[in-house]
């Protein structure tokens, strides 16, 4: 039996059982056979909620891009490491090789040292998805500086946000990027958010699109020419098992984001780890996870699970849309794709289309369809079933968080009986528990709860970034000695998740989770505007889409109430991105408010969705006339 690779059920749950009832000796096991040390750890696992402190494989010495690349070159140096779908279906894909791979690396790391990065200091890309995405991330890792990704879709003043949280002194983008039809000038975006970093001193360029760009000088560089330059031999820097490898934002239901703080070794061993279990990779497969390396699960599922395991990892830089909707199953059939990774929100606009534009192409090389970012509802599960698998490939619906790290409750593929809606089964090493109204665990099945993990995983985020205590009070205050995800659960008679979803003021739309606070800190600057609450509503593809309560100052009041709308709009998308825009704006006298003063967003969840009659007691509020108003002019 090996712990690494699961192939039955019987064995899921004899590692399982293992991996519960002496954890230490469990991962231990998998990082001594499976990766590359410089020195070994003194200890596996140190831990302390209550702080909370988390520390794996203490002591140990290792470099993940040793792991990524340098150890496949002897078996695998051939075979390639990337491959490269562009946006623009008449250029051709680029098959990265892991020499080449290596090469680039090691190039792209000179020049960062050459720019004075050393280890520890935090680097900011914002790219498309290009290969130059990957290898900077990569090239980071290799001297020890902690890379922080923006999604390119962010805006300027997010992108600002992120560059100072974390101090970032140095910036990675290009002169723009390509998305459908669409060209996006990504630097001019980059050059707006510069006005509000004053320690950024070096902006290095990726050539994408041939615009004719401002370069700043002293500040902006072409990349091209200093990789030229460079040497594509670099040491790499040898780092300590906790040494920060990444810092990634995720949106909190208050305040600003959060800078989940990954560290290097456990992060590789669990991602390394569940990517082979989560996807059943064999050697010569050939797979694609459609997310941006923006998010996490490009972090974990695009750059460092695959490379760990020596896979091939196709990066798309399109849109599913273009030329047509039938672009993705047009990539299967052409680079014979054997495992699949989308959202739920692709899934559902794809199967709004005609089913030509799938059937046209040959999708008999898919061995394994997967699934994140949101729950998938019964029909959008049927359809990829149907449609895409041919009822031949297991789905895994695969439940995590930015701050997991990895893959936490998802079936193993050929393993694990596969139940639509449900995540089904802790992966090894993660204990999940239901929490009850009161902060008991409930140990009975057939129940809902709120969902925690009570024993720490390798790849767990350690931290926020210069934010310790919001760290402690977000995730292991709510349930003592636990970790508090924020989702609910329900969990059926054999064991099996099923998320239910967000239990706090987090609403996920299309995949990407979006914190209600900063949406109305954005509209709260609209000089017409007075104040505000975002609530989700159920949408057809994109899952929740938001719902606005708008109340405006006089002055907005005899304003065109359209034109408002567009305005608050733009305001968002210039605060957040366009992806975080309302779908609806009601505009209102006031909002339902607690006697303390706080809006009662659990009425205007209800309007927005259409639950009138299904209020509760409005009489314990500061203004229950309110409530009335809100109905009759609900949209
Ligand atoms: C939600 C994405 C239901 C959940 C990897 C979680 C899911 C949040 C699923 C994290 C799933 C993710 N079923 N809900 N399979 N996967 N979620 O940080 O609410 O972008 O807390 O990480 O997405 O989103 P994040």
């Amino acid at each position: 039996m090996s712990n690494f690779h699961i192939k039955h059920l019987e064995e899921y749950y004899q590692v399982y059982r293992k991996s519960v009832t002496n954890p230490e000796a469990f991962w231990e096991e998998i990082a001594e056979e499976h990766f590359l040390w410089r020195k070994r750890w003194n200890n596996v696992l140190k831990w302390d909620f209550s702080k909370p402190e988390v520390k794996w494989f203490e002591g140990a010495k290792l470099n993940i891009t040793e792991n990524c690349i340098d150890r496949h070159l002897l078996t695998r140096g051939e075979k390639t490491a990337i491959l490269f779908e562009p946006n623009d279906p008449n250029e051709k894909a680029q098959h990265i090789t892991y020499n080449e791979l290596y090469k680039r690396v090691n190039k792209f790391a000179n020049v960062l040292k050459q720019q004075g990065v050393k280890k520890g200091d935090r680097v900011c890309i914002y790219l498309p998805m290009i290969p130059e995405l990957a290898i900077s991330v990569l090239a980071c890792a290799r001297i020890g500086a902690i890379h922080s990704v923006v999604f390119a879709g962010f805006s300027a003043t997010a992108l600002a946000t992120r560059i100072n949280d974390s101090d970032c002194r140095i910036v990675i983008t290009s002169d723009g990027s390509y998305r459908g039809k669409k060209t996006i000038d990504l630097k001019s975006i980059v050059d707006d958010a510069l006005t509000e970093t004053p320690n950024v001193k070096n902006v290095l360029v990726v050539k994408r699109i041939k615009s004719d760009i401002h370069m700043k000088t002293g500040r902006d560089k072409w990349l091209a020419p200093l990789l030229d330059e460079a040497s594509d031999i670099c040491e790499p820097e040898i780092m300590d098992a906790e040494d920060p490898l990444f810092i990634l934002y995720t949106s909190g239901s208050t305040g600003k984001p959060k800078g989940m703080v990954h560290t290097t070794a456990g992060y590789m061993v669990y991602t390394a780890f569940s990517f082979k279990n989560a996807f059943q990779y064999t050697e010569n497969d050939v797979y694609w996870c459609t997310a941006d390396i923006g998010w996490i699960t490009g972090h974990s599922y695009i750059v460092y699970g695959p490379l760990a395991n020596g896979a091939t990892t196709l990066m798309f830089e399109g849109a599913p849309t273009y030329p047509d909707w039938g672009r993705f199953w047009e990539i299967i059939q052409k680079h014979k794709v054997n495992q699949f990774y989308t959202a739920p929100t692709a899934i559902r606009a794809l199967a709004k289309e005609n089913l030509d534009f799938v059937e046209k192409y040959d999708l008999s090389s898919l061995k394994v369809l997967g699934t994140v970012g949101e729950p998938i509802n019964e029909e959008a599960w049927h359809w990829y079933n149907d449609n895409i698998g041919k009822k031949k490939c297991p789905i895994i619906d695969t439940w995590w968080q930015t701050e997991t790290g990895g893959i936490m409750i998802s079936p193993i593929p050929y393993a694990t009986p596969t139940k639509p809606t449900y995540a089904t089964l802790p992966f090894p090493g993660i204990q999940p528990a239901l929490m009850d109204e009161n902060g008991n665990e409930i140990k009975e099945n057939q129940v809902n709860g709120k969902l925690c993990i009570k024993f720490p995983w390798p790849s767990m985020a350690r931290t926020i970034w210069g934010n310790h205590q919001r760290y402690y009070d977000t995730y292991f205050s709510a349930f003592k000695n636990n970790y508090f995800t924020g989702d609910g659960a329900f969990r059926d008679e054999v064991g099996y998740y099923r998320i239910t979803g967000r239990v706090d003021d987090v609403i996920i739309v299309s995949g990407h989770n979006l914190g209600t606070a900063p949406i109305e800190d954005a509209i709260n600057e609209h000089p017409a505007v007075a104040e505000s609450a975002i609530v989700g509503f159920p949408h057809d593809i994109k899952g929740n889409a938001l719902y606005g309560y708008v109340i405006l100052k006089e002055i907005g009041e005899s304003r065109n109430h359209d034109n408002l709308r567009k305005e608050i709009n733009q305001i968002i998308t210039e605060h957040i991105g366009p992806i975080a825009k309302l779908d609806k704006i009601q505009f209102t006298k006031g909002l339902p408010k607690t006697r303390s003063g706080k809006i009662m967003r659990r009425i205007l969840r209800k309007i927005a969705v259409g639950e009138m009659d299904n209020l509760g007691d409005i009489s314990t509020l500061l203004n229950p006339e309110v409530v009335e108003e809100i109905i009759l002019k609900r949209l």
